[in-house]
């Protein structure tokens, strides 16, 4: 039923319109709603609100579409409602359903205007691009993108159609390809919105505009009826080439594990040259196909656990965060100097402090660096660089310590030097600032010995290289406080992570599960497994690099002292092989010094795994290992892993140890993390595979108890699985 004049009235419509100076303005409002989204409420609506507009009410000469939500135009469509299609029939009819709205927006004898404030994703953007003309707002909240790939979809509401249509094939499927997300100026440039104007003149802008079309002094934009609008793309052969190198693009990235990005390169590529509702309905057929799929229905889970973790720390009832608006960080490396970067980018002022100037300036210049790539990027105003890197300032002194509201330290990775560092720095801060170490392994427990006040000390752990990093592991000992927790994740959401909450425990989540993983890749080289076979075996399996790769990239240095750690208190499973010894004692760190289980040349490209480690590891390859025993070897052992840390309360929740996997160490997302894997597999299937390799191998692949359970019980892990 469409939403009626009372319901519109007193605000509970999810939309309503009113005819103003000659202009019907639709405003969007869903009440109850953080954001808008196109569910069947707002469809009844709009339904009920173009049936007006065709019949002519109120002589309006124009619409324009509006939203009253702040940071949200529309949001696309409601993902939750996806969860309950079962078959294609059923995303197909939605995806015909939105077709027929959209449609009838599109066919109205008037004008209409997109007045684009805040988020166009999905569905929303679809929405605009069935409108005349689009207007978009200057804040940095306006974001316009086709997101669908990232959930294992398509755009459903015309999108493959209507976008190649409008700004041509290359650019569109740039942005179907990879989700990207455009602010209202790239927007512009990429030919999507037509004007950008300050938010609090954009409803009288659009409405001026929507008149000028109604009268004939401006024309619509809207898309090609006859295919690409752009002359390159029509000449012979052009087309064919644009999709032959998407597609190359595509199987690169993805090693063909990940159906929707070539369903978009087959449905962009059929639909055109076809009459619009031709096109339209292989756009439906191919939604509704996919929607379905596993690959969709783990990367849905993925899209609701990321959120969840980010909007619950699972705090006590009240616990508030307090502000943060100044940092400091404590050890101007790498990390630190990431750390610096992406709390300025989300306006923080920060502290880089070192104790040697060189090193505090080197630190200064790395963060400056990161910032300016990133603003760049996002063609950013020069007055807004200088003002982004003006954020952080490099120090040796504790000077002005006092006034942070978070202190993160990110010295070498030693109890010794952290010790020293933490009582320097508590000199320095009042009690109300909060103490974070970026460590990777060393028990927070530990850090917090040397402190005065230990509720104040808390795990922040941050993936290299930080600013590309989605995950911030926070690490909670027996007494930090919880308003330091609250503060820390919302200082993790601040800087745009997404943050887990963990307990204390030697490698705390992510390096606790990784540890083991990476211990049975050097097993298997000690065993005569190839270095590339490894490698191959886990990308193949979904993973981002194999962990032979990995080791190369962390620093067999680095991965050295960890492996000791976690062996230290995993002995019956994490005990090292030597192969990294060996590697390590032979001068070999990995990509840093050009020297590793790969071979590098002189510009540091990798030229090929680097035969001569085999005689140096004292096991030339000697069988070819079964593709699939590698990758249930390592795969289950980091399964099985997470588990163990679940049934030991190190995770609190499945939810976070899916979130963690997958941001914080490459777990395919197709397979929607380990405890989403398990899950979909069964427990029963997992445990009869560990049981196969502890019979073979030995008691390191010994399944969980919290396994074992699952398997009897037949629960599940996640809420959301079927
Ligand atoms: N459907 C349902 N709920 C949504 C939603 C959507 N499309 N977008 C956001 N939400 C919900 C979130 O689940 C969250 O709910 P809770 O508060 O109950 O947990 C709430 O809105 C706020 O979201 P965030 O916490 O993520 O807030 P944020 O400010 O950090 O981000 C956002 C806002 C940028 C809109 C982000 O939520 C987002 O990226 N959403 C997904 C957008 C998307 O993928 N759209 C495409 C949908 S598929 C589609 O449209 C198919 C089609 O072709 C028709």
């Amino acid at each position: 039923m469409a939403a009626t004049a009372t319901e519109e009235r007193v605000g509970t419509a999810p939309a309503r319109m009113e005819v103003e100076d000659g202009v019907a303005v639709i405003r969007l409002n869903q009440p109850g709603k953080p954001v808008n989204v196109i569910n069947a409420e707002l469809l009844q609506a709009l339904d009920g609100i173009l049936a007006r507009l065709e019949k002519g009410e109120g002589g309006a000469r124009a619409v324009v579409i509006v939203s009253e939500k702040k940071g949200t135009w529309i949001a696309g469509a409601d993902i939750e409602q996806f969860k309950d299609f079962r078959t294609p029939a059923d995303g197909e009819a939605a995806s015909r359903a939105g077709h027929a709205l959209l449609g009838r927006l599109e066919r109205l004898p008037i004008p209409v205007v997109a007045a684009i404030d805040g988020v166009a994703l999905g569905g929303g953007l679809e929405v605009a691009l069935a409108c005349g003309y689009r207007v978009a707002s200057d804040s940095p909240k306006t974001k316009l993108g086709l997101p669908e790939v990232q959930l294992g979809i398509l755009p459903g509401a015309g999108g493959t159609q209507r976008l190649p249509r409008l700004i041509g094939v290359r650019g569109a499927l740039d942005l179907m390809l990879t989700g990207k997300q455009l602010d209202g100026r790239r927007a512009r440039a990429a030919g999507i919105v037509d004007e950008v104007v300050p938010a609090p003149v954009l409803l009288p802008i659009a409405k001026r505009i929507a008149l000028e079309i109604a009268d004939g002094t401006r024309a619509p934009r809207t898309a090609s009826k006859t295919g690409s609008p752009e002359n390159v793309e029509r000449l012979p052969g052009m087309l064919s080439v644009i999709f032959r190198k998407a597609r190359e693009g595509v199987l690169a990235k993805t090693h063909g594990l990940y159906p929707a990005p070539l369903r978009i390169l087959q449905v962009v590529h059929d639909g055109l040259g076809k009459p619009l509702d031709e096109a339209l309905k292989i756009e439906a057929k191919a939604f509704g196909e996919l929607a379905v799929t596993p690959e969709a229905r783990s990367l849905l889970h993925l899209f609701f656990v990321t959120t969840a973790a980010k909007n619950d720390a699972a705090l006590p009832e009240g616990t508030k965060p307090r502000k943060v608006e100044e940092v400091a960080v404590v050890g101007a490396g790498f990390m630190g100097a990431g750390i610096a970067a992406v709390s300025a980018e989300a306006g923080i002022e920060v502290r880089l402090k070192d104790v040697k100037l060189e090193a505090a300036a080197k630190g200064l210049k790395t963060a400056r660096d990161t910032l300016v790539k990133r603003a760049r990027r996002k063609k950013a105003r020069r007055f807004e660089v200088t003002a982004l890197i003006d954020r952080v300032q490099a120090t040796t002194e504790y000077a002005g310590f006092r006034q942070a509201d978070v202190v993160v330290e990110a010295v070498f990775e030693d109890v010794k030097v952290k010790h020293a560092v933490i009582k320097e720095i508590e000199a320095a801060i009042g009690p109300d600032t909060v103490l974070g170490s970026n460590t990777s392994t060393i028990p927070i427990a530990t850090l917090a010995e040397a402190a005065a006040r230990p509720e104040n000390v808390i795990g922040l752990h941050f993936f290299s290289p930080v600013d590309k990093m989605p995950l911030l592991e926070i690490i909670v000992h027996d007494r930090t406080a919880s308003w330091v927790t609250a503060t820390s994740h919302a200082y993790g959401k601040q800087i745009g992570k997404t943050p887990i909450v963990v307990n204390d425990s030697p490698g705390f989540y992510a390096n606790r599960i990784l540890s083991p993983y990476m211990a049975e890749a050097a097993l298997l080289l000690e065993e005569g497994a190839r270095m590339d076979e490894i490698d191959r075996a886990m990308t193949d399996w979904g993973y981002p690099v194999g962990p032979i790769t990995l080791y190369d990239e962390v620093g067999l240095d680095v991965a050295q002292k960890a492996g000791k750690i976690m062996a230290a208190a995993f002995a019956d499973r994490m005990k090292p092989s030597t192969v990294v010894d060996r590697l390590v004692a032979d001068g070999r760190s990995g990509r840093k010094n050009g020297k590793g289980f790969y071979a590098y040349d002189a510009e540091g490209k990798r030229t090929g795994p680097d035969e001569s480690v085999y005689a140096l590891i004292g096991s030339p390859p000697a069988r070819a290992h079964d593709r699939a025993e590698i990758q249930d070897r390592l795969g289950l052992m980091m399964v099985n892993e997470a588990v163990r840390t679940l049934e030991e309360g190190v995770l609190r929740s499945a939810r976070d140890g899916d979130v963690g996997a997958v941001l914080g160490i490459g777990f395919p997302p197709f397979r929607g993390g380990p405890f989403w894997y398990v899950d979909q597999v069964g427990a029963q299937n997992v445990l009869n595979r560990l049981r196969a390799l502890e019979a073979r191998f030995g008691a390191r692949f010994a399944p969980a108890k919290l396994l074992e359970e699952k398997a009897r019980t037949g629960g599940k892990f996640s809420d959301d699985a079927a």
